[in-house]
């Protein structure tokens, strides 16, 4: 397959879907052959208007799409028929039951998180355990929620920080398109599970990460507001901390000091900065509310629930079937086709001079502790970190 595009359906035009077919559409080593749906209204009509073919999920749903004007192309059958591989994009428990039919077509899918770990055995972040995924027959992209943990949480585990991390998920009511249909005004509902289904999940995906996670729902609709609070296995710094998450892939920052005060304002800044739907695909961490003391490390952060796991279920299709071998490889071509960024507002904020000299600083303390190690050593060795070490 390799220098051959990929081709890709999506299955579900919903919230996900239909980003994840945009997402698609925009990289260069994949071909959206198609989407297919069961529903006739404005939602479906989108993807006519943007001149995807449209695959009626659903035989006998066929004829009504059809009587209303939705040009319908074939049937899910006929797609699968079409594509290496299918995304799964369809409502909790409906992706569990489609895979006999991709079974039976013998197509690479990918699920998303409304369905269990159990259903594929493979749970997916791109920049934890990409390699893990490689040439898999069907994979499960994690939920927003977990997403967003693992992200956070992997540029801590990964320098051996963790010891126990627990977190506090606000999740938000409902999706904006439905939001006539369902939510809940002036109150707030907490989980009675406890631990709440997240935790458990991000140790699918970061397999020995001590989680335990609560959740709660609010009364809006923009996105969700995590906290997280991680003892640490040594005192770790704010600077250390910091320079962390700006090497993560896929977390910005945002300043409240900046005006960026609420979940509200920055999706504000989304639409300013004219992204699509105003999607945020990056986890935003409030830098000036990252805290340190000597045993934990105190965090809080955005997770868009609707758009942090598209640059994913895009990662998972390149992982599926091996195009791209290396993860950084591909989240880097993700992020340019989608415009993932790593500060929000790099003209007047600076961010990235400021953590190549943070950089620097760390490495070289860093360097100072090492060598007073070495003090009084007779091996011609030199202080410097080995092979398998990572810079901080
Ligand atoms: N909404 C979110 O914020 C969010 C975030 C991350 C993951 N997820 C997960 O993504 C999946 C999809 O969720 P969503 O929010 O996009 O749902 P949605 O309801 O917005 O979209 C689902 C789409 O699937 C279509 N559909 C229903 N039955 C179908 C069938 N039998 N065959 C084909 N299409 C069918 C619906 O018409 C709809 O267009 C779920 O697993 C969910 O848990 C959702």
């Amino acid at each position: 397959m390799a220098g051959e595009k990929v081709n890709v359906g999506v299955n579900g035009y919903g919230v996900i879907g239909k980003r994840v077919a945009d997402a698609v559409a925009k990289q260069d080593d994949m071909q959206l052959v198609g989407v297919s749906d069961i529903v006739y209204d404005y939602r479906i009509r989108v993807a006519a208007e943007r001149g995807y073919s449209i695959y009626a999920s659903v035989a006998d749903k066929r004829s009504t799409m059809e009587q209303a004007n939705i040009p319908v192309v074939g049937t899910l059958d006929e797609l699968l028929g079409k594509v290496d591989v299918i995304v799964d994009c369809t409502p909790k428990g409906i992706g569990a039951k489609n895979k006999a039919i991709y079974e039976k077509a013998g197509v690479k899918a990918i699920f998303q998180g409304g369905e269990e770990h159990e259903l594929t055995g493979m749970s997916f972040t791109a920049q934890v355990n990409y390699a893990e995924a490689l040439n898999k027959q069907y994979a499960r992209v994690v939920s927003c929620n977990t997403t967003g943990l693992c992200r956070v949480l992997n540029a801590l585990y990964k320098q051996a920080w963790v010891k126990r991390a627990r977190a506090v998920l606000m999740r938000r009511s409902t999706d904006p398109w439905e939001s006539h249909r369902s939510g809940m005004i002036n109150t707030a509902i907490p989980e009675t599970k406890v631990p709440s289904h997240q935790g458990p999940d991000a140790q699918t995906v970061i397999k020995n990460l001590d989680i335990t996670t609560m959740a709660g729902a609010g009364p809006y609709n923009l996105s969700h507001l995590h906290y997280a609070m991680v003892e640490t296995t040594k005192p770790v710094s704010l600077e250390e901390l910091r320079h962390a998450l700006w090497e993560e892939p896929r977390i910005a920052f945002v300043h409240s000091s900046n005006g960026l005060v609420a979940l509200n304002s920055v999706v504000e800044l989304m639409r300013d900065l004219g992204r699509p739907r105003n999607d945020m695909w990056e986890v935003a961490v409030w830098e000036d509310a990252l805290a340190v003391d000597e045993r934990e490390v105190y965090l809080a952060f955005q997770v868009h629930n609707e758009a942090v796991t598209i640059p994913e279920s895009v990662d998972a299709i390149r992982a599926l079937t091996g195009i791209v071998h290396n993860d950084m490889e591909s989240i880097e071509m993700t992020n340019r086709a989608l415009g993932i960024v790593k500060s929000f507002l790099p003209k007047t904020m600076r961010e990235e001079v400021r953590h190549e000299v943070m950089g620097r600083d760390l490495e070289e303390a860093r360097r100072d502790f090492m060598e007073e190690g070495f003090k009084g050593s007779e091996e011609p060795t030199k202080a410097e970190p080995t092979k398998g070490q990572r810079i901080a």
